[in-house]
């Protein structure tokens, strides 16, 4: 094997984050194998273009054969799996291409990975990892009584995306406990923070409301989501790889629970202070039709992480919402390009489907 991290999904908003946070404090390569969907973004990258410690090649999870050429050419110590479809209204009005990425490209996934570990050497065999990163979604929705989701906690997917990614996860599970595979799973809640695409609650809230349109707030704005600052998840992410148990499932949380509601407010008086206008943001919120089989909390326990492998999040949210409208307002340039989409074009035009070394 090779001093290398083969990255699924690194030109996503997590992804990339984990890409940056990664190569800022480790000599060791990164190849990032990523289709470069809407929502995967090279541009976000462009600061390691020249950099031999970055490879990026544009292909597909289902693509079985590209996977085993690279793993084989590549031969990385460990595959950390991002890639997927995340947003859970496209799997509403789209489920397809979420059952094809999510379950059958984590499948050839997972089996290029087995065939690669299979003929590994015996030491090379146990060092070997596999980190399939997903989300708390999979154990559904809580009232507000209810204990937070722990490892324990049983299944109960209500979206498509949920169902995927559920599917997907016992994917993993399967392949530790029927082929010995050296899998660790993480089970994470929402993340927000620098290059999130703006169709999630966060940047879709700071751009509109930035922009003077209105704030489109599901159903009556009370449903709960714990928030967890994409870096303290890059760093959770890491302390698995390195210190987890094979075959175990690690729940990561921000012990941040708040109503959507609360997290618009918080965004407009952000935006008041730091781009003062003539009227308070909060009067562009508009309640808009609930999102079908919306959850209504999520709460995650992330004892087991703590306990164990010793990471607990470090930036509170009130800190890391501050940091992200400061990230948007100071990168209005990378706002352009995602609203305009010239950033699709300068990917073709960049990388088409040539891989970048
Ligand atoms: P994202 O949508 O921003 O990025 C997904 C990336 O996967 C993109 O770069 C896209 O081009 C790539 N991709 C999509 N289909 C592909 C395919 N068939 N082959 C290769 N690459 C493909 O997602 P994100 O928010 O960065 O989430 C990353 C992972 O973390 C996902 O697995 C998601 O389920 C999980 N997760 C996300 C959150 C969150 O709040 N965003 C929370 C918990 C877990
Ligand atoms: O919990 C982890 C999950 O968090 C990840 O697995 C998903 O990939 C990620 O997209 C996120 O899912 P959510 O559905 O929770 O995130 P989203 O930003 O889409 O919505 C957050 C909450 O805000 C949710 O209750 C729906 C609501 N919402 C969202 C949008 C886009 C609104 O009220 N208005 C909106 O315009």
């Amino acid at each position: 094997m090779n001093p290398c991290i083969f990255v699924t999904g690194g030109a996503g908003f997590i992804g990339s984050n984990f890409i940056l946070n990664w190569l800022s404090t480790s000599s060791e390569k990164v190849l990032n194998f990523d289709l470069l969907t809407y929502a995967g973004n090279a541009q976000n990258l462009v600061s390691l273009e020249g950099d031999d410690r970055y490879t990026l090649v544009r292909g597909d999870l289902c693509d079985g054969d590209l996977l085993r050429e690279l793993l084989q050419t590549h031969r990385p110590r460990a595959i950390l799996h991002f890639a997927a479809e995340s947003h859970v209204d496209r799997s509403i009005t789209g489920p397809s291409a979420f059952i094809r990425t999510n379950i059958e490209g984590t499948f050839q996934l997972l089996e290029q990975a087995r065939a690669y570990w299979d003929g590994l050497n015996a030491e090379d065999k146990q060092q070997f990892r596999f980190l399939h990163v997903s989300t708390d979604e999979v154990y559904g929705s809580l009232g507000p009584d209810d204990p937070a989701f722990s490892e324990e906690t049983p299944y109960a997917p209500n979206s498509p995306y949920a169902a995927s990614k559920a599917g997907s996860d016992h994917l993993a599970r399967a392949w530790f406990h029927t082929y010995g595979m050296p899998v660790l799973t993480t089970n994470c809640s929402n993340n927000y923070g620098p290059y999130q695409f703006p169709e999630k609650l966060i940047p879709l809230m700071i751009l509109n409301a930035l922009e003077g349109k209105p704030l489109p707030v599901y159903g009556d704005g009370q449903n709960v989501r714990d928030w967890l600052y994409v870096t303290d998840h890059c760093d959770a992410i890491r302390v698995v790889l390195e210190r987890g148990k094979l075959g175990e499932t690690y729940n990561v949380g921000g012990n941040s629970e708040r109503k959507n509601l609360d997290i618009v407010h918080q965004i407009c008086d952000l935006l008041d202070e730091l781009r003062p206008a003539a009227t308070s943001r909060r009067e562009l919120i508009r309640y808009v039709t609930d999102r079908p089989g919306h959850d209504r909390r999520y709460a995650i326990n992330a004892s087991k992480l703590r306990r164990e492998l010793g990471w607990s999040p470090t930036i509170q949210v009130e800190q890391g919402l501050r940091r992200t409208v400061e990230w948007y307002l100071a990168h209005m340039d990378w706002v352009e390009s995602v609203r305009t989409g010239s950033y699709r074009e300068w990917i073709e035009q960049n990388y088409g489907n040539r891989s970048i070394g």
